[in-house]
This record gives structure tokens, sequence and C-alpha cells, in this order.
């Protein structure tokens, strides 16, 4: 059975631990119950989850569309839709249904030119926007003029050849501040805080078809994956170590905030580099004054890097797409110029050669 966004596989919360206790942000590891010849996955693939709106929300949406003990269909409905944030459809369904003439004339001004319209609707819920404008809109209008409620993508963790009958991923709670008060993401809060263990957990496999391990496990592999880009990572070391004595090349970058707290899989990483199975290479950021990221290491160690794709080593990067993928990819090209005594030309090409080859594989976000 092939499941899909529209016909999800249904899971349950097994188990959910928080990692980093006392640390500036909130990563849990999360275990998944499933049947494992139920559902088709391998490492390097990502579950897209299907997430349910948080029901304080849902209930103060309904409470401002005069529904104030809701019953199952109503909720059911705000769950398939982002309530998160409001739409410019959303506010003209509101203007056509505003009787009082003064918030007509404010909504108009909302709606005079893109920026405002953005700024307004990036700064608060659905549930403010109705509160702000009351109006005769109806449930079912709300909902036809909301986005429809997204997927959010998940890396897999674990192994199916070692970890039976379980998923497990690593998410990071994703907040943010709107008029002084705290936010949470709709999926990371749904996985890291709403879902109760046994809970069912709809998801399906998104397959990455070429970010997966070698067949031949004396290729060496190069992982940089810093914040819950390490997720991955686990999973393929799981698949490449865990019940082999033989030493491996595989090469690890990991970063994060503070080595005391967010050293995520810590004990796992340092049994299979004490085995020889895994070289080990971490930034912690904020443990000094100076910030230190996986980038400054790759350039610490910029001859053995070199050497290892010499070797024909494959690279593989997951996390954070805006600022590391770029940063990381910058210090690579350095060091092909450095360390491969290429010009900038050159190492450009050499790149893109390692990509074709798909020998330089990222998976960021
Ligand atoms: C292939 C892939 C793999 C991934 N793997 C992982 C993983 O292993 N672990 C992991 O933790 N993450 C992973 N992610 C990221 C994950 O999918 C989500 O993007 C992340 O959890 C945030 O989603 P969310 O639903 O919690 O936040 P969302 O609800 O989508 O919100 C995201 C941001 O939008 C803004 N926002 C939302 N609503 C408003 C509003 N009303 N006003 C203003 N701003 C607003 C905020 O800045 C907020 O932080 C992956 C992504 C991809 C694509
Ligand atoms: N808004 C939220 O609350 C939230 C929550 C979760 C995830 N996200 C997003 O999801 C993605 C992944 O987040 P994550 O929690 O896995 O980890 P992350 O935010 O990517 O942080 C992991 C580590 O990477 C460091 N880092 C920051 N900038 C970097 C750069 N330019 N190059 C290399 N390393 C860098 C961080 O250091 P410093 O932080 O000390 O600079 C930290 O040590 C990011 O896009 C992030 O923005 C956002």
């Amino acid at each position: 059975m092939k499941y899909t966004r529209q016909n999800p596989y249904y899971s349950y919360l097994k188990d959910r631990c928080l990692l980093n206790k006392g640390s500036t942000k909130k990563t849990y590891h999360i275990s998944l119950e499933i049947n494992s010849n139920e559902l088709d996955f391998k490492v390097g693939d990502s579950i897209g989850v299907i997430p349910l709106n948080d029901i304080k929300l849902i209930k103060k949406t309904l409470k401002n569309l005069k529904i104030n003990q809701p019953n199952d269909l109503e909720i059911t409905a705000l769950n398939k839709v982002n309530i998160c944030t409001g739409t410019k459809k959303l506010i003209l369904k509101i203007k056509d249904n505003l009787k009082n003439s003064t918030l007509l004339t404010s909504l108009e001004k909302i709606l005079l030119n893109k920026d405002t319209l953005d700024k307004y609707l990036n700064s608060r819920h659905v549930w403010q926007i109705l509160e702000e404008f009351p109006s005769d809109i109806t449930l079912d209008d709300t909902c036809l003029n909301l986005r429809t409620m997204l997927p959010r993508f998940y890396s897999i963790a674990s192994s199916k050849n070692f970890v039976k009958n379980e998923m497990h991923l690593l998410v990071t709670e994703n907040t943010y501040h709107l008029q002084n008060t705290i936010c949470y993401g709709i999926g990371s809060n749904y996985l890291c805080n709403l879902a109760k263990i046994n809970d069912p957990i709809a998801i399906y496999v998104q397959k990455s078809p070429y970010f997966t391990l070698p067949v031949d496990e004396e290729t060496p592999i190069i992982m940089i994956g810093p914040g819950t880009g390490l997720a991955p990572f686990r999973a393929f070391l799981q698949d490449r170590c865990l019940n082999k004595t033989i030493s491996l090349k595989n090469w690890l970058f990991f970063g994060e905030r503070n080595k005391n707290y967010d050293f995520y899989y810590q004990n796992f990483l340092e049994e299979i580099q004490v085995r020889n199975q895994l070289k080990l290479n971490v930034a912690f950021s904020r443990d000094q004054d100076k910030k230190i990221y996986v980038q400054d290491l790759i350039k610490k160690n910029g001859n053995e890097f070199f050497q290892w794709i010499r070797d024909g080593a494959i690279i593989y990067i997951c996390g954070d797409a805006k600022q590391m993928a770029k940063a990381v990819e910058k210090t690579i090209l350095k060091v092909f110029q450095d360390a491969g005594k290429m010009s900038d030309n050159e190492a450009g090409i050499y790149l893109k050669m390692l990509r074709k080859n798909k020998r330089y594989l990222c998976d960021v976000y």
C-alpha cells in the first residue's frame, strides 16, 4: 500500500523525550510506533506529518465565529486549515460580511497595499483577526478562505535494519513572538507538546532517492549536520555501524549551541567513535565568546577533508538552508582551492562534478 498525504499511514506516538533539558531551545527525540512491514522507507528518507492545530487556538477561533460549544465536526473542520496565518481571501470575505462602517474603513486601510496587508497578517493569528473585525462570516466560509493545513517534513532518525516497528525523529520546537506572546510552530508543537502518548499520528514517507547510503560500505562518507540536521545521520550510522566491529570511514561534523545541553545522542556517537567507526568533530557555537560553526572545523581539517574526497568520499549536508548550507559550501570551495591547489574556477567545476556524480548531496530546509 502506498501511503500519501491524502491517504496517510497512522502511526502512534510511542515515546517522547526532551534531549536538552536546561538548554535555550527544546529538542525532542520522538518515537513513533509503526509496523515496519507496512511502511516502506530507507535511511535518508523523511516523513510528512499531517499535524493538528492547538485545541486552544481552535476554540478561540470558533468562539469568535460565535460557536461556544463546538462539536467534533466543527473542530475537525478547523484542523484541516492553517489557523495561525490569515489570508487576503479571508480578509475580503470578512469585509463582505462586515456591517460596522468604522471597522470597514479600518479593514480597507489594511487592504490598501501589499506591505500593510502582509504586516497585518504576519502579526496575529486568525482568531485575533476575527475578534478585531466581528462580522457574520460563517465557519464554512472561514475554512474555505484559509490555507489548507500543509504537512511538515521530518528526517527519519532511525534505521529499519536496526530499530524494528519504530521510527525515530529529532524535532526542535519552533517558537516565535506575536505581540509579546510566545507562539509555537504548528507541526513541531504538535509533535513536541500537543500529541499525547498513544495518539495516532498521520504520516507518509517522502522518499529521497539520492540522499542515502552508498551500497558499498567501504565508500567513505562525510556527514555535515548541525542542529536537527543530525537526524538522518543517526540513521546512517545505525545502519552502517551497529552490530559490526570493523573500522569504517564515517566522518561527522555536528554543531549545536552548548555542549552541556545540546549534544544530542552523545553516548551513541562516542560509542561508535571509540570503535573506530566514526570520526567526530563537534562545534558548540555558544560555549565561547567567538562562535564556532561546523564550517570552521571543516576549514581546520581542510587537508584531510580533501584527501577523503580524493579517496571517493560522498559529502552529505543536512539542516538549515538559509545560512548554514551556503556557508558550508563556501568553505568547501575554499578547501578545494587551498588543499586541492585549485583556482576559484577549478574549485567550482570540481564541486559541479561532485554534484553531478551524486557525491555532494544536500537535504536542507
Ligand atoms: C525535508 C525536510 C526535513 C526536515 N527535517 C526536520 C527534522 O528532522 N527536525 C526538525 O525539527 N525539523 C525538520 N524540518 C523542518 C520542519 O519540517 C518544519 O519546518 C519545522 O518543524 C517548523 O514547522 P512548524 O510547523 O513547527 O512551524 P510553522 O507553523 O510552519 O511556522 C514556521 C514559522 O513561520 C512563522 N509564522 C507562522 N505563523 C506566523 C504568524 N501568524 N505570524 C508571523 N509568523 C508566523 C514563524 O516564524 C514560525 O517560526 C525539515 C524540513 C524539511 C523540508
Ligand atoms: N524559529 C525557531 O524557533 C526555530 C526552531 C527550530 C528550527 N528552526 C529553523 O529550522 C532550521 C534548523 O534549525 P535547528 O534547530 O536544527 O538548528 P540551527 O538553528 O540550524 O542551529 C544549530 C547550530 O547551527 C549554528 N549555526 C547558526 N548559523 C550558522 C551558520 N551560518 N553556519 C553554520 N552553523 C550555524 C547554530 O549556532 P547559533 O544559533 O549559536 O548561531 C547552532 O549551533 C533552521 O532553519 C532554523 O532557523 C527555527
